[in-house]
Order: C-alpha cells, then sequence, then structure tokens
C-alpha cells in the first residue's frame, strides 16, 4: 500500500467561499485504489506555497503519490503546473498526454487544462484540473498504471521487468 496526498489549490477553497468537493472526491479514489492518504490540504493559488506544501509531502513526509487539483487552466492565478516543474527533478509526460487523450473523448475543453506531472525524490505528483468531475475523469485514465511506476521509483518490490 503507498501513501498518498491530495492538495487541492484553489483560492476560493482556501477562503472557505466554496466548498472543496475535489479534494474528497480524489481522497475517495485513490483509497478505493488501495492507496493510504495520510495528508490532504487546501492551499491558494500561489505558486511558492504550492512549492513548499510539495518539497514537505515529498521531502519530510516521504509520500509516494502527490495528487493536486486545480490551478491547471488558463487563469491568470492557475500556477499549478509551473510549480509542479519547479519542484520535479524529471517531468512525467505520459501521465498528463494519457488523461488528456481520455479527457477529451469527454471533452473537447480536455485541451484547456496545463496539467504535469513529474517526479521529486521518490514521490510521483500529478496534477489534476479542478472540478470534481473533472478531478475524477483525469485520475481514472492513469491510475491502473501508476502503482507499476511507484513500485519502480521506490525500487519496490523489484525494478521493471516488463
Ligand atoms: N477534463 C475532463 N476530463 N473533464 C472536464 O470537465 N474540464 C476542462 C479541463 N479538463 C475538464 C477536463 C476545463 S473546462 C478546464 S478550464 C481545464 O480542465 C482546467 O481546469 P482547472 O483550471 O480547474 O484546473
Amino acid at each position: 500500500m503507498y501513501t498518498a496526498s491530495v492538495i487541492t489549490v484553489s483560492d476560493k477553497c482556501f477562503e472557505g467561499t466554496r466548498d472543496d468537493t475535489s479534494g474528497p472526491a480524489v481522497q475517495e479514489m485513490l483509497e478505493a485504489a488501495g492507496y493510504n492518504v495520510e495528508h490532504m490540504a487546501i492551499v491558494p493559488d500561489e505558486q511558492g506555497l504550492i512549492e513548499n506544501i510539495m518539497i514537505m509531502c515529498a521531502d519530510e513526509f516521504d509520500i509516494a503519490l502527490i495528487v493536486t487539483t486545480g490551478g491547471t487552466g488558463f487563469s491568470s492565478r492557475d500556477v499549478t503546473p509551473e510549480a509542479t516543474v519547479a519542484v520535479c527533478k524529471k517531468l512525467a509526460p505520459g501521465i498528463p498526454e494519457a488523461m488528456r487523450i481520455a479527457s477529451l473523448k469527454i471533452t473537447d475543453r480536455a485541451i484547456l487544462s496545463r496539467q504535469q506531472a513529474g517526479i521529486r525524490g521518490e514521490s510521483l505528483i500529478i496534477n489534476l484540473p479542478g472540478s470534481a468531475k473533472a478531478a475524477k475523469e483525469n485520475l481514472a485514465a492513469v491510475l491502473p498504471a501508476l502503482t507499476h511506476g511507484l513500485e519502480v521509483l521506490r525500487g519496490s518490490p523489484q525494478d521493471c521487468s516488463c
């Protein structure tokens, strides 16, 4: 069982003027897939704060899978992808590619998410869009393959033998 963190990135949720439905929806999906969601947080759309919480989850808490929801669009406040790229040593472009391919079958607006995924230390960071519907649809597209990626990333039980 791998540990996970769910970080909701939203000015409105942080201020309490909007309920966070995406974070709990992502938590539920991860737990149903066997993850131990050890950490949840809501942060505003501030790149420095997003970077800080990702770094804390990876470096201090050693969380295997860090999932963000929100802040991936075209608004001037949307900076989650920039924060993700800034803290990751390697990007994992296949993950957002797969999410957008799957999402395009649902909505042509899938192209408007600038979501990224990457690796910091032994943690995998994945961005999801902000609505609960979009977050669930995107996560569903990649969730089955993540366990194998984490096994290889964290060196257990064995390296990739595909
Ligand atoms: N992907 C899926 N699967 N379903 C959706 O409804 N919404 C899109 C896109 N990706 C959507 C989706 C829309 S409308 C936007 S603006 C972008 O995600 C960015 O969302 P965000 O700004 O909430 O991160």
